[in-house]
């Protein structure tokens, strides 16, 4: 195998790409497509500052890393689900990147916003782990950002990840998640701030590489919760898929990003208004984090009682 730049010895073949590519040739291709996704959805300049939403795993830490590395102005936000070890795990490599690489890191306490942790939160909405954990992260991302003058916020979303979104949107036919999926979402009301997604060219594999050769030291394991999730199922059937016809991944998700996407959008922004709680933007008078905090602050407390 050939590196197709070079022509030296390759180290990672895409077939999706049909190529194959040295390491530093690699790394060349993985940087320039994070600056395509960048430049295309204009999703944020050298002048601001972005905040880097980051879990500890391989992608979005392969994304502080390019971002770092192509000269932006981030500080990554660590959020603490209080998910026992793996959330010490992933916490303290949030905190090494961070710390060998000069860069600002935020850490905010799930426990701390909420009244409980993620594991709590779970027995006491008797609903999947990630909706209360998914809830509260979109939530607390938004509210970080702006109350620290952010106009953004990148999380490391990858090319899998996004398919795997769009599969189970569709297999639901759940229209305003499928208008809502973009490589970038603007920030349609004042209290909103954009959020966007530089690694959605970007395949798992490729992020994993990326990772191992910028000697990346991140947490491997899964969320304990995540196991037997169905976005798991939906990756394992795209990536057989994928094996059968390498591109399919991709073809799935930029042909709906760029043919169907359009026919799903629609005005939303007529809906919002602030939580009469929190301020925060939502769709009824008091926001789904404030309802979900106000349950779990009663359980807990009724359970010291
Ligand atoms: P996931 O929803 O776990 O697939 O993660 C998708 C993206 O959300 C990651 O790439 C991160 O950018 C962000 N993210 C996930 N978990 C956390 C966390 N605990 N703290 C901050 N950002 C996170
Ligand atoms: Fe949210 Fe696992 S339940 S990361
Ligand atoms: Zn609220």
């Amino acid at each position: 195998m050939r590196c197709r730049r070079c022509g030296g010895a390759a180290v990672l073949e895409l077939r999706r790409h049909n190529a194959a590519f040295c390491a530093p040739d690699f790394l060349a291709f993985f940087r320039n497509q994070v600056r395509e996704a960048i430049r295309r959805h204009r999703m944020f300049t050298h002048d601001e500052p972005v905040l880097v939403a980051v879990s500890g795993g391989k992608d979005s830490l392969a994304l502080w890393d390019v971002l770092i590395e192509e000269g932006y102005r981030t500080t990554g936000l660590y959020l603490d689900l209080g998910i026992f070890d793996y959330s010490v795990e992933s916490r303290a490599r949030c905190e090494a990147f961070a710390a060998a690489r000069g860069a600002p890191l935020m850490v905010v306490r799930v426990a701390d916003e909420v009244g409980a942790p993620v594991p709590v939160i779970k027995e006491v909405t008797r609903r999947p782990p990630c909706s209360g954990c998914g809830l509260s992260k979109r939530y607390l991302m938004n509210k970080v950002a702006l109350e620290h003058g952010f106009p953004v916020v990148a999380t490391g979303h990858n090319l899998d990840d996004e398919a795997a979104t769009l599969l189970g949107s569709v297999l639901h036919w759940q229209i305003d998640a499928l208008a809502r999926q973009a490589p970038a979402l603007p920030a349609t009301h004042p209290k909103l701030v954009r959020r966007v997604k530089p690694l959605y060219r970007l395949s798992e594999l490729e992020t994993a590489a990326y990772a191992f050769l910028r000697r990346i030291d991140y947490i491997v394991e899964e969320c304990p919760f995540a196991r037997g999730a169905t976005s798991l199922a939906h990756k394992e059937l795209l990536s057989r898929l994928e094996e059968a016809s390498p591109g399919a991944k991709h073809n799935f998700l930029f042909g709906f990003l760029e043919r169907a996407r359009p026919a799903f959008e629609r005005v939303e922004a007529a809906t919002l208004q602030e939580c009469t709680r929190c301020g925060q933007v939502t769709t009824g008078p008091v926001c789904a984090f404030c309802r979900l905090a106000d349950q779990v602050k009663r359980a807990v407390g009724a359970g010291r009682a």
